[in-house]
């Protein structure tokens, strides 16, 4: 068991096309966004092993004694197979969590319960921990946040229980984990996403282990050539939601009517796969052309997804606010309020094209979209970049490392602001 402290951080992610239809096994393109999650692990010796979660209000702690004498001989399958339902009441019970616990806080403490006591589970006693988790993600919105949870967790627990190697390299403020290290670290991270979502595809623990821009399908990760000029305004309608209660409810629409949505999950296959052809086209050769095809692939895709059910009145007056201004948009994640993301020009600054959208209009013109818009989503949306980096580690005197005592981040990502790429 390593003594020192960790400071791991992992990004969100913004799906491009694909949610929904690839926990049905087909194809979603997703980029990592520069919002990320931190989370600090500090060692004792004091018999606690406490979890302190500052964006969400969670502060807990247990005997390690208590734990160490709960039968939990149920987590022995460990990383191979989902955590069964009697599984996840089981620990509700050791975690002291209300069975019908379905509240986010609940839902992150059960999933570091299920990754502590699973991972820790081969050190003679399980570990004295102080862990701190804060983020720069809204929580429910759609931009990955319980899973850079889940992969910071992982990543720290594995390497503070030595199953994989400290990449620490002195002098440098973010260090990375090999190949095979990350494999792992998405491994539990999925682990954890199932304690949270039930049954997730994967995508977002891959996005938020791997960084970058990401093709998924079936657990299968490539990556996606993407022009480096593409810019995204990410709105956040502020309307909660469950992703898996929405999850669950095109589950249904599909066993309900197979004929009608099937062929809805086929052509959003379709749409990932001519949007990824399309942004390799635009990676060797960018043209003006290009821009109209991702804009009819939003608009395609938007629709569908509304016919799978997951829209929403708050999604449907992006969409018409940002056409009003000849931007195109669509949700992200899994829908149902949450994030929308609208593809900017190319030729126009994107923080003007953002005051456009948002700027209400004058007292005197007739109400439009724009004032409508003002009034409900005042100042929610801000340009976003993509990150390259995968999940770090970062040195203990980074001096970007945000304290949770100046955490009003997830403030700051909620409410406007511009977001450096
Ligand atoms: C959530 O970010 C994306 C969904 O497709 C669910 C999943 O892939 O697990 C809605």
């Amino acid at each position: 068991m390593l003594s020192e402290v960790l400071l791991v951080s992992a990004p969100g992610k913004v799906i491009l096309h694909g949610e929904h239809a690839v926990v049905h096994g087909k194809v979603a393109l997703a980029v990592a966004l520069n919002l990320r999650t931190f989370l600090r692990l500090q060692p004792h010796s004091n018999g606690k092993v406490c979890l302190n979660l500052p964006n969400i209000g969670v502060k807990q702690a247990w005997d390690v004694a208590g734990l160490q004498l709960q039968d939990t001989s149920f987590l022995e399958q460990g990383d191979t197979t989902a955590p069964t339902a009697e599984q996840v009441e089981k620990l509700k019970e050791v975690a002291g969590i209300p069975q019908d616990g379905t509240k986010p806080e609940g839902l992150a403490v059960l999933a570091f319960l299920y990754l502590y006591l699973s991972i820790c589970r081969k050190q003679r006693a399980l570990p004295s921990l102080d862990i701190t988790v804060w983020s720069q993600l809204p929580t429910g919105a759609g931009l990955g946040s319980s899973a850079a949870y889940s992969t910071c967790m992982a990543a720290a627990l594995l390497t503070a229980c030595e199953e994989i190697p400290n990449p620490q390299k002195d002098g440098v403020s973010a260090s990375r984990w090999a190949l095979e290290d990350l494999e792992l670290i998405n491994k539990w991270a999925f682990q954890g996403e199932r304690m949270i979502h039930g049954n997730p595809s994967g995508v977002d623990n891959a996005v938020s282990t791997w960084g970058g821009a990401l093709r998924f399908q079936q657990g299968k990760i490539s990556s996606l050539e993407r022009p480096l000029a593409l810019k995204i305004l990410l709105t956040n309608t502020k309307v909660p939601r469950s992703t898996k209660t929405l999850v669950a409810n095109v589950r249904s629409r599909l066993l309900k009517f197979p004929e009608i949505v099937t062929p809805l999950l086929t052509s959003i296959n379709a749409i990932s796969l001519e949007c990824e052809r399309t942004l390799g086209e635009m990676a060797a050769a960018p043209a003006p052309e290009h821009y109209l095809v991702l804009e009819e692939l939003i608009d395609m895709n938007q629709h569908h997804l509304n016919a799978l059910g997951v829209g929403h009145a708050s999604l449907d007056q992006l969409c018409r606010v940002t056409m009003a201004h000849g931007l195109h948009s669509k949700l992200t994640g899994a829908g149902g309020g949450g994030c929308g993301i609208t593809l900017l020009r190319p030729d126009k600054d994107s923080e003007a094209q953002r005051d456009e959208v948002m700027s209400p209009r004058p007292a005197s013109s007739s109400p439009g979209p724009a004032s409508i818009w003002a009034r409900q989503v005042s100042g929610a949306a801000f340009p976003v970049g993509c990150s390259p980096e995968e999940v770090v580690l970062m040195s203990a005197d980074a001096c970007h490392f945000p304290s949770p005592a100046k955490s009003q981040l997830s403030d700051r990502a909620t409410t406007g602001g511009t977001v450096s790429a």
